[in-house]
C-alpha cells in the first residue's frame, strides 16, 4: 500500500468518526451500541457463556454504573498530549524564537481547564432529596408538555420537580437535568451546568491553541528544509515540482508521532466545538439537552400516561411553547451562572 492510501484512510477515518460522533451522541440507539450487541448476537453461540456474562458486566459497569474510567482515560490522553507537546515541540519552537508567553498559554489553559473539570466532578448537580424536595418544586413551573405536575419518581418516591430527570446512572433524581456526563462522571444539572460549559470552552482553547502551535512549527520546519520550492525526477528522468502531498509526505516521514497528534488535536477541536456551540445555544434558550432530545423525537410517550394517543401532542409544538422556560437571552445567560434558589410560596 503507498502512502497516498494510508493517508487517504487515516483521513477518511477521522472525517467518519467525527460524523457519527456528532450525529449520534446523546441517542439511546447509536451504532456503537447496535454494532456491540450485533457482534454480541452474532459471536453468542460460538463464545462461552461466562464471556459473554463478562463483556454484559463490562459494558454496564462501563455506561450504567458511576466509574472513573473515562476520568481516567481523559488524564491518559491529556498528559499524552502535554508530554509530546514538552518533549518535542516546546524546543523546537523555543529554536525558531516562539516567545516564552505564547509558550506558556497551553499550560495556563490547562490549569483553568482542570480547575473547571475539577468542579464539575466534585460539585452537586442539584440532588433532590427528601429534604429539599419541597422547595425544589417551585423553582419551575410545569410546562404540562414535558413535564407535568404530580408525577412521582419510581425509585427514589418523590414528586417530581419541572425539568428534573431520574439519573440511571446515578440512581438520583437531578434539578434541571442536563445529562450524564460519562466523562466527567457525574450528571450536568442546576448547579454545576455552568463549570461544564466553562470547562468545555476551555479544552477548546486548550486544543485549539496546541494545535495552532504544533501547525505552526511544522510550517516552519517544511520552510526550513526548502521543499516547496523543491523537485524531484521520475523513473523517466522528468523533472516534476515537489507538491504538497510530497510535503504532508515528508512531514508523516519526519514527524510521525507529532503530525498523528495533530490529526487528533484537530478532530477533537472540531468535535468539542461543535459540542460547545451546542451548549452555548442551549444555555441561551434555557433548555437542557434532556429537554431538546424529547423535543426531537417528540412523541406520546414523554407525555402524561392518563392521555390518550391523538391528543395535543401528535401535532409539533409551537415556538413560545417548545422555548417554554426562555426568559430573554441575558436572562437565560443569568440563569446558568447563578442557579435560581427555591422561592418559598403560600400554598393556595
Ligand atoms: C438538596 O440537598 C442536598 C443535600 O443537602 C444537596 O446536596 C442538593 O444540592 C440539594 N438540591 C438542590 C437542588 O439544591
Ligand atoms: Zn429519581
Ligand atoms: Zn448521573
Amino acid at each position: 500500500m503507498n502512502f497516498l492510501t494510508l493517508f487517504a484512510i487515516y483521513v477518511a477515518v477521522v472525517l467518519m468518526c467525527m460524523i457519527l460522533v456528532c450525529r449520534y451522541s446523546g441517542h439511546q440507539d447509536n451504532p456503537f451500541n447496535i454494532l456491540f450487541s450485533c457482534i454480541a448476537k452474532v459471536f453468542a453461540p460460538v463464545t462461552p457463556k461466562w464471556l459473554q456474562r463478562f463483556s454484559q458486566w463490562s459494558m454496564h459497569r462501563l455506561f450504567h454504573q458511576r466509574n472513573n474510567m473515562f476520568v481516567y482515560l481523559h488524564i491518559l490522553l491529556e498528559a499524552a498530549v502535554y508530554g509530546e507537546f514538552t518533549y518535542e515541540i516546546f524546543g523546537f519552537c523555543r529554536e525558531l524564537d516562539t516567545s516564552l508567553t505564547s509558550l506558556s498559554v497551553p499550560y495556563i489553559l490547562l490549569a483553568i481547564k482542570t480547575f473547571f473539570f475539577y468542579l464539575c466532578i466534585k460539585k452537586d448537580p442539584g440532588t433532590v432529596t427528601k429534604k429539599n424536595v419541597s422547595s425544589q418544586l417551585h423553582i419551575y413551573p410545569y410546562d404540562k408538555r414535558l413535564f407535568h405536575p404530580g408525577i412521582s419518581c419510581p425509585t427514589c418516591q418523590l414528586i417530581k420537580p419541572a425539568r428534573s430527570k431520574h439519573c440511571r446512572v446515578c440512581n438520583r433524581c437531578v434539578q434541571r437535568f442536563d445529562h450524564h456526563c460519562i466523562w466527567v462522571n457525574n450528571c450536568i444539572g442546576a448547579h454545576n451546568t455552568r463549570y461544564f460549559l466553562l470547562y468545555l470552552l476551555s479544552l477548546c482553547a486548550m486544543a485549539g491553541d496546541i494545535a495552532l502551535l504544533t501547525t505552526d512549527m511544522l510550517l516552519h520546519a517544511v520552510l526550513r528544509t526548502g521543499l516547496l520550492g523543491a523537485s524531484y525526477m521520475d523513473e523517466y528522468g522528468q523533472r516534476h515540482p515537489a507538491g504538497p502531498l510530497f510535503v504532508v509526505q515528508h512531514l508523516f516521514l519526519t514527524f510521525p508521532r507529532i503530525v498523528f497528534m495533530l490529526g487528533f488535536l484537530v478532530f477533537v477541536f472540531f468535535l468539542l466545538a461543535g459540542y460547545a456551540l451546542f451548549h452555548f445555544f442551549l444555555a441561551l434558550v434555557n433548555q437542557t439537552s434532556n429537554e431538546w432530545f424529547k423535543n426531537q423525537g417528540y412523541t406520546c410517550q414523554h407525555c402524561h400516561p392518563s392521555l390518550t394517543a391523538n391528543h395535543l401532542c401528535s401535532t409539533p409544538p409551537s415556538h413560545s411553547r417548545r422555548f417554554y422556560y426562555s426568559r430573554g437571552l441575558l436572562q437565560n445567560l443569568g440563569e446558568i451562572f447563578f442557579p435560581r434558589q427555591p422561592v418559598w410560596k403560600k400554598d393556595t
